[in-house]
């Protein structure tokens, strides 16, 4: 199966193969998704396959309103809400209670509640409309690689394998949407994402930590954070943001291997760079940074010629929350300067 490329123009089209029970990725403002209609088990299985992805890990479902949110969710309550009326459209996931078998375990990896989502992207509000169904979504990513924040990393990764791509261009955010429990009575945040902390506080209170939250007798509450994710082949390792550049650089100049380099277009523009370096500017502050990080692994990641991918780190405030959390995954928490070895 050759997989097809459709542009904004054709969504009737991408919608009737959704109805016909197969595959289209599509955009959001923060990764691109693998979209399956999230009332059809046949059709969900086909996510699993083509991702390569473990069964037990739940699935986001992309609404297009709040309205498809209450047929299944047991409960609104005020705090969801409110959530709802600020973020959404946007990159907030919430994790709702569900009327009972409201949705298939392979939706929900059999748990009783499910993750709610309103991505603000055009295209993809008008797919799900033109569909009538909600979508399940994980990114479009074979399992353990980066999430594709460009039609063309869909491709790379599914071509092939699922019959559609949407093709709305490059996603906004580049690191996926915060994941907030709102199944109990303490809201927690189980994945950092675009939104961040103080943004949920300023709106519902105080909103703890996944870690903080989950204790001995509960059952993981983010099952897709037990998986390896967004690990390239090549040593990864974080440059703190106190480190001084020059360092670096030194000890690039030790190396016989190619070494890639993710820093910001100030540090890449300051610094004469070794011929076995090949830089990767993120541009001008953690934003940007979010929005290149994915492409950027990914373009040293394709090439294996590169041993090291040497990437800034930022401070873990506002938007630099998600985006170490996406870092210190690919890196394995491997700091330069960690070990022997540099
Ligand atoms: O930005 C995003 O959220 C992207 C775009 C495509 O929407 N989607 C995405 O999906 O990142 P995925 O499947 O890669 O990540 C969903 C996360 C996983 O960690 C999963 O375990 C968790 O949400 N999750 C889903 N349903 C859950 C539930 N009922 N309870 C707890 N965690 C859940
Ligand atoms: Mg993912």
């Amino acid at each position: 199966m050759e997989t097809k490329i459709f542009t904004p123009a054709e969504i009737p089209a991408a919608a009737a193969v959704i109805n016909q029970e197969n595959l289209v990725a599509f955009p959001t403002e923060t990764v691109y998704g693998l979209g399956a209609d999230a009332t059809n088990v046949a059709a969900v299985e086909k996510v699993y396959a083509a991702k390569g992805r473990p069964s037990d890990n739940p699935l986001i479902v992309h609404v297009a309103d709040q309205a498809t949110v209450r047929q299944y969710a047991k409960e609104i309550t005020p705090a969801v809400q409110k959530l709802m009326d600020t973020f959404w459209p946007g990159p907030l996931t919430i994790i709702l209670p569900l009327k009972k078998d409201a949705l298939a375990p392979q939706v929900t990896g059999g748990l009783q509640t499910a993750a709610f989502r309103n991505p603000n992207q055009e295209a993809t509000l008008d797919l799900i409309r033109t569909a009538g169904v909600p979508l399940v979504g994980p990114s479009a990513n074979t399992s353990g690689k980066p999430s594709p924040t460009l039609a063309e990393h869909v491709y790379h990764d599914l071509n092939g394998k699922i019959a559609g791509i949407l093709d709305a261009g490059p996603t906004d955010f580049g690191v996926e949407s915060t994941v907030i429990d709102m199944s109990t009575d303490h809201p927690a945040i189980l994945r950092p994402g675009a939104v961040t902390r103080s943004e949920l506080e300023t709106v519902i209170g105080p909103v703890e930590d996944q870690l903080h939250h989950v204790n001995q007798a509960e059952v993981p509450k983010a099952p897709g954070m037990k998986y390896t994710h967004y690990s390239p082949a090549a040593d990864v390792q974080i440059v703190d943001p106190e480190l001084d550049w020059g360092t670096v650089i030194a000890w690039c100049r030790q190396q016989d291997a190619q070494i890639g380099i993710l820093a910001p277009e100030m540090t890449v523009k300051r610094y004469k760079w070794p011929r076995n370096v090949v830089t990767y500017s993120l541009g001008t502050n953690v934003q940007s940074a979010s929005h290149l990080l994915f492409a950027g692994l990914r373009t040293f990641d394709l090439d294996d010629s590169f041993a090291t991918i040497l990437v800034q780190g930022f401070a873990t405030t506002g938007l630099g929350e998600a985006y170490m959390n996406r870092l210190n995954k690919a890196a394995g928490q491997h700091h330069f300067g960690d070990t022997a070895t540099n």
